[in-house]
């Protein structure tokens, strides 16, 4: 893993903080929707200080001990369920991930039904994904435990558009004003949709470049510009996050084929030269080489911050559980 030391200083923290519930007054994260720019600063403030905790030796600290997180994950993930894993256990916690192939779910049982089993064990913390837009929510209103959406259906995924977001600050100094384009599968990206709202909501020029069959049908409602050319939408660009292209979540025919699509809106170096020289690339991961990036543009360590971003993910993820369960530590005195 590359840990870029170069580029801008951290963005700068406040010394003095305000008890936590002032600046982050949610019982979950759902979302990114409805979160306004104090909170979210004070969510990449405090993992900024974890990503540098995590370039120390000495990772863990004894912070949320006793407390549980159960990871509940309907959904495959590498870089979202690890990285929640190790940032639980870097805070002392105990965590479980429960294998949903192996569980009652098979035999039938509902998620309402799941929701009010697990919830009878007392988790501090849940931690979920899954294929339904709104399954996050509908569990978290059976829960009396902080509740986080690891990924729902085409609808949010918060923490990862919280680790791009550091990402950003860290090597530019700042979002503000930053032109950040997202190109790809817009349409079925919740990847997209949380950093459109984040993006928005911290004052960046958010411009989509995408086909239209892969623009989400409420595009004119999210503030951003549109382009429908690789070489138009890349002008000027500060950052540019490329999707992957959700075959899985594809019904019916978006796309003439693979080769074309890499032909017209895959990312090359040579596609690369309309945006600002210094441009930031960006990908959430998992890649399809070949189809919406090109293995040279993943790879080239001047430009690409995508295992930055897989490094940060683990920063951001200590700050939401840190953030969720501090009202509980300090009602025990911690
Ligand atoms: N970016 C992301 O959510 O990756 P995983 O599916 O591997 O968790």
């Amino acid at each position: 893993m590359s840990t870029h030391s170069t580029g801008p200083a951290p963005y700068p923290r406040a010394e003095v903080s305000p008890p936590s519930g002032e600046l982050f007054p949610h019982k979950h994260l759902l979302g990114i929707w409805g979160l306004d720019p104090t909170a979210i600063k004070h969510l990449l403030d405090t993992a900024d200080g974890y990503a540098e905790q995590n370039r120390q030796a000495k990772k863990s600290t004894d912070k949320c001990e006793g407390l549980t997180q159960i990871n509940l994950f309907f959904e495959n993930s590498t870089r979202t369920l690890m990285s929640f894993e190790i940032a639980g256990k870097r805070l002392g916690m105990e965590v479980t991930s429960m294998s949903t192939g192996t569980s009652s779910i098979k035999k039938g049982e509902t998620l309402l039904d799941t929701a009010a089993t697990l919830n009878a064990m007392r988790p501090d913390v849940l931690v979920m994904r899954h294929a339904d837009s709104g399954a996050v929510k509908l569990l978290s209103e059976k829960m009396d435990c902080a509740v986080i959406n690891a990924g729902d259906g085409r609808s949010e995924h918060p923490t990862q558009a919280l680790l791009d977001a550091l990402t950003i600050r860290r090597r530019k100094g700042r979002i503000h004003g930053q032109t950040i384009v997202i190109s790809g599968d817009v349409a079925h990206s919740r990847v997209a949709r949380s950093n459109i709202y984040l993006l928005n909501a911290m004052g960046a020029r958010v411009r989509l470049v995408a086909p239209s069959t892969l623009l989400p049908k409420d595009v004119d409602r999210l503030g951003v510009e549109i382009c429908h050319r690789m070489e138009e939408g890349l002008e000027g660009a500060d950052v540019v996050m490329m999707l992957r292209l959700q075959q899985e979540r594809m019904q019916g025919a978006f796309l003439p084929s693979l080769r074309e699509y890499y032909q017209f809106w895959g990312l090359t170096h040579e596609k690369l030269k309309y945006a600002k020289e210094d441009v930031l690339v960006m990908h959430p991961g998992p890649m399809n080489r070949g189809v919406e990036i090109s293995s040279d543009v993943a790879d080239d360590l001047d430009r690409s911050a995508i295992e930055e971003q897989v490094e940060m993910g683990v920063a951001v993820r200590m700050a939401c559980l840190d953030i969720l369960t501090r009202g509980l530590r300090e009602e025990d005195g911690q």
